[in-house]
């Protein structure tokens, strides 16, 4: 049964200029979406909104039926600890331990264990005792989105997260999120400017002239 983890209404928010007005934005479990949109347009404030880290100037949001607005700094804590999984494009790892131990501290803060299957799909599991400072730009960054599913969130927020790598990686990436998904009945919010990586999500928009407009 699928179930709602995401509602947010009327988000508007400005910077130096009105990036948005007026937008309204659902996330169902089992559910992926995409949004593209120039640089610029407001893609990555707009996921800071949706995933706790930024109140917008207008408008709410509500994540598994929570009102963020209303709730106390240590529940909004809780979320972002057991809930709430945030893929950059500029990922952040422990340089000097291995991508074994930097795992590990993501389990140990969340009290689940990564699944073996997904090292072995996302191509990482060889490279488990390696520092990960010997590894590539794109393992790293399959090691730090292994390190987000290792808590098993229920929501996934994802910005740029191919942005560095090469399209076959890239591909091998989505598959890793849109199974996670099916399995778990996570939802993904996927904010991106390849249309290739949009178009793979159940729904894209994107963020232009302030508002969400669908693609697909
Ligand atoms: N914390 C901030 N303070 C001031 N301006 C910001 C801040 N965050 C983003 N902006 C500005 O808002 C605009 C949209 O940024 P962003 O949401 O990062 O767009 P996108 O992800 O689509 O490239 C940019 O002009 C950026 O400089
Ligand atoms: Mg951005």
């Amino acid at each position: 049964m699928s179930q709602m983890l995401l509602e947010s209404t009327h988000i508007s928010h400005s910077f130096d200029y009105t990036l948005f007005t007026d937008i309204d934005f659902t996330l169902e479990s089992y559910e992926s979406k995409a949004i593209v949109g120039r640089s610029g347009s407001g893609k990555s404030t707009l996921l800071h909104i949706f995933s706790t880290f930024m109140k917008p100037d207008e408008g709410n949001v509500r994540l598994f039926g929570e009102n963020l607005y209303s709730l106390k700094d240590d529940e909004i804590e809780a979320l972002r600890r057991y809930d709430v999984g945030i893929i950059f494009q500029f990922h952040y790892l422990f340089k000097g331990m291995s991508a074994m131990e930097n795992i590990e501290v993501a389990s140990m803060l969340s009290g689940e264990r990564i699944a073996d299957e997904i090292l072995e799909q996302l191509e990482i599991k060889a490279l488990m005792h390696q520092k990960i400072g010997e590894l590539s730009g794109g393992q790293q960054q399959r090691i730090s989105i292994a390190r987000v599913l290792s808590k098993q969130p229920r929501i996934i927020f994802a910005d740029e997260p191919t942005g560095n790598l090469d399209k076959e990686t890239a591909s091998l990436v989505m598959d890793v999120l849109l199974d996670y998904c099916k399995e778990t009945g996570a939802g993904l919010l996927l904010v991106t400017h390849d249309e290739g990586m949009a178009q793979r999500c159940n729904k894209a928009y994107r963020l232009e002239d302030k508002m969400l407009k669908a693609l697909k």
